[in-house]
């Protein structure tokens, strides 16, 4: 009877704490003087553990309390519910194999105590999967991914982060991060798998996301992600305002190339991080031009919801395009140390970029003449974090409605299209570049789309984008989206994501552990397979397995592009 009433309680225990272990302490023995040792001895059965928690409950108040398996982390005033997480080097149990943590204490009563304990897998962070209850009945759901890659940017957040969090495992970080003259730099995304940030990605990455919404905001109003989408740009927005630290200063980057021999979550960071800026003595045209482009789309997709907010953006957007024209050169070769990561080639691109949005925002001729000044014609390598020219060619030919622009990009398509030369994978995949090929066919999707509803080859271009944007979501078997679609990546190369729950301190143990990361990085879309569409969910490959902001970007306004053609009746099906 008393049996069964302990199993009812132990079962109960287990069920309303998900993956706990349980155990009661044995091999207890008087050490004398008042001492005592026991064990206590967990079987993992058939579940990796990364990282954990242990609860251990005496029966009579302990003192002295010690372990070696792991640290305490707090006790009860009473001395009998002692917390212990795990050490850097004792968190990862392999299925089926057994944790044995001794421990010692000083007793109250009469002789030794009886302990139970259980044990926390911190690979298990208790989030939800995220749900959406609307279905257009495509064969990808849109809707869904794009509210898991708007979570994914919720992932990439650093500093503090707002009460309506909704990435459980994350937490406020890198709350140190100042400027030269203590100037506040908190905030923006993480890069990608790192915990850096880059201001020349994330600036074109929120240039492209935020034209998506302008262009397509019904398919975010349908699917119930507008308000959601407006917080996802203006979190990088705004962090671009702390920037802009003078006239002609602007920082650009925070953190080092240093941090990334370092495995752990953002979370953990302690040290203030380097951090660079550019200026009239160290003049960066091309990220400075990228900022002006980002702020001046965000004018335009707040200036009819929060106009202060977007007229600030415009005022910066304006100064910061002044100087990049003003004071020329490529941020890569003032800062050498950005050269490693983000270089640029050119900023002839970004400051016809800047010119085409700031014309876009303001109808100032100026601009437009600025953006033609610029100008790269021609046949463009494809829209990427450094290269902007398809994107101005197609925007200006939007503004304009001017034959020399929509005939290069025109010849840019025909590279990107079957028999140009752009090479395609067996089973359809336009490969560009083996870093990250998905985003780059992703970026193309996303022109292509809006090409199509400019009436430039609509029908053409319509079908090569869903084509692309389906070889991601999951035609050739799988999906490259974390947490979405079938056999979805579960390793992507992600510090925070791969990193157990905190308290449960994290290392390079997590980077080549084999088991799936503790935490689903909805919405990441990782870098994607090798032009024979050979890809294996690997860690530690960060060419074909990391994610990233820039990664992201266009990939999610092609899939708006997408959702919208359906609402318009004129998705093919
Ligand atoms: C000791 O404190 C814990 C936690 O505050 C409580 O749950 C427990 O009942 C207390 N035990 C005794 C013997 O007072
Ligand atoms: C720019 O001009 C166009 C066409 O005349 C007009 O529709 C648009 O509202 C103007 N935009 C701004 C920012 O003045």
């Amino acid at each position: 009877m008393i049996k069964t009433i302990a199993l009812a309680v132990c079962l109960l225990v287990i069920l309303t704490r998900g993956h706990a272990l349980q155990t009661a302490m044995s091999k207890v023995k008087d050490l004398g003087n008042g001492r005592f040792e026991g064990h206590l001895i967990f079987h993992t059965h058939g579940e990796d553990i990364a990282g954990w928690e242990c609860i251990v409950t005496f029966s009579e108040p302990v003192t002295g309390f010690s372990e070696w398996m792991g640290d305490i982390l707090k006790h009860s005033d009473n001395n009998t519910v002692f917390y212990l997480v795990n050490k850097p080097n004792t968190g990862i149990l392999q299925a089926r194999q057994t944790l044995d943590i001794t421990i010692q204490g000083q007793y109250s009563g009469s002789g030794p105590p009886t302990a139970t304990a259980e044990l926390l897998n911190m690979a298990h962070d208790g989030m939800a999967a995220p749900t959406i209850s609307i279905d257009d009945g495509t064969k990808y759901n849109y809707n869904e991914v794009l509210m898991k890659s708007i979570m994914f940017y919720e992932a990439q957040r650093s500093g503090k982060l707002p009460d309506d969090n909704r990435i459980t495992w994350r937490g406020d970080s890198s709350l140190l991060d100042q400027g030269d003259n203590g100037e506040d730099l908190t905030g923006g995304w993480y890069d990608a798998g790192d915990n850096i940030k880059f201001g020349f990605p994330m600036a074109s990455t929120t240039t492209m996301l935020t034209w998506g919404l302008l262009r397509y905001k019904d398919a975010y109003q349908h699917s119930g992600q507008l308000d959601k989408m407006y917080e996802c740009i203006r979190w990088p927005l705004e962090w671009f305002l702390k920037c802009h630290t003078g006239t002609n200063e602007l920082y650009i980057q925070v953190g080092d190339g240093k941090s990334h021999s370092i495995w752990d979550r953002p979370e953990s960071i302690t040290t203030r991080p380097t951090v660079f800026k550019v200026d009239e003595n160290h003049p960066g045209s091309d990220v400075a031009g990228e900022y002006a482009a980002a702020m001046a789309a965000g004018y335009l997709a707040f200036k009819d919801k929060d106009s202060v907010f977007a007229d600030k953006l415009l005022q910066h957007a304006k100064q910061i395009n002044n100087f990049a024209v003003t004071y020329k050169g490529k941020y890569s070769e003032s800062i050498p140390e950005v050269a490693a990561f983000y270089g640029s080639g050119n900023y002839n691109d970004e400051l016809s970029w800047a010119g085409a949005w700031l014309y876009k925002a303001t109808n100032d001729t100026t601009y437009l003449t600025q953006a033609d000044t610029y100008y790269v014609g021609g046949a463009s390598w494809g829209q990427s974090w450094g290269d902007k020219a398809a994107g101005a060619q197609v925007l200006l030919y939007e503004e304009t409605g001017m034959d020399k622009y929509k005939q290069d990009v025109e010849s840019t398509f025909r590279n990107w299209m079957p028999g140009g030369n752009v090479p395609y994978s067996p089973k359809g995949l336009a490969f560009r570049n083996p870093w990250g090929s998905l985003r780059h066919t992703s970026n193309m999707a996303f022109l292509a789309l809006l090409l199509a509803d400019d009436g430039v080859h609509s029908s053409a271009y319509r079908d090569w984008a869903k084509g692309q944007i389906h070889y991601v979501l999951g035609d050739t078997g799988r999906s490259f989206v974390v947490g979405f679609g079938v056999n979805p990546p579960v390793h992507p190369h992600h510090r925070g994501a791969s990193c157990p729950t905190m308290p449960a301190p994290c290392g390079m143990a997590y980077l080549t552990r084999k088991g799936p990361n503790p935490h689903v990085l909805y919405g990441g879309l990782v870098g994607g397979p090798d032009e024979h569409d050979r890809y294996t969910d690997d860690r530690q490959n960060y060419q074909i397995n990391e994610v990233a902001c820039d990664y992201n970007g266009g990939f999610q306004s092609a899939v708006a592009g997408l959702e919208s053609l359906f609402l318009r009746g004129l998705l093919h099906p």
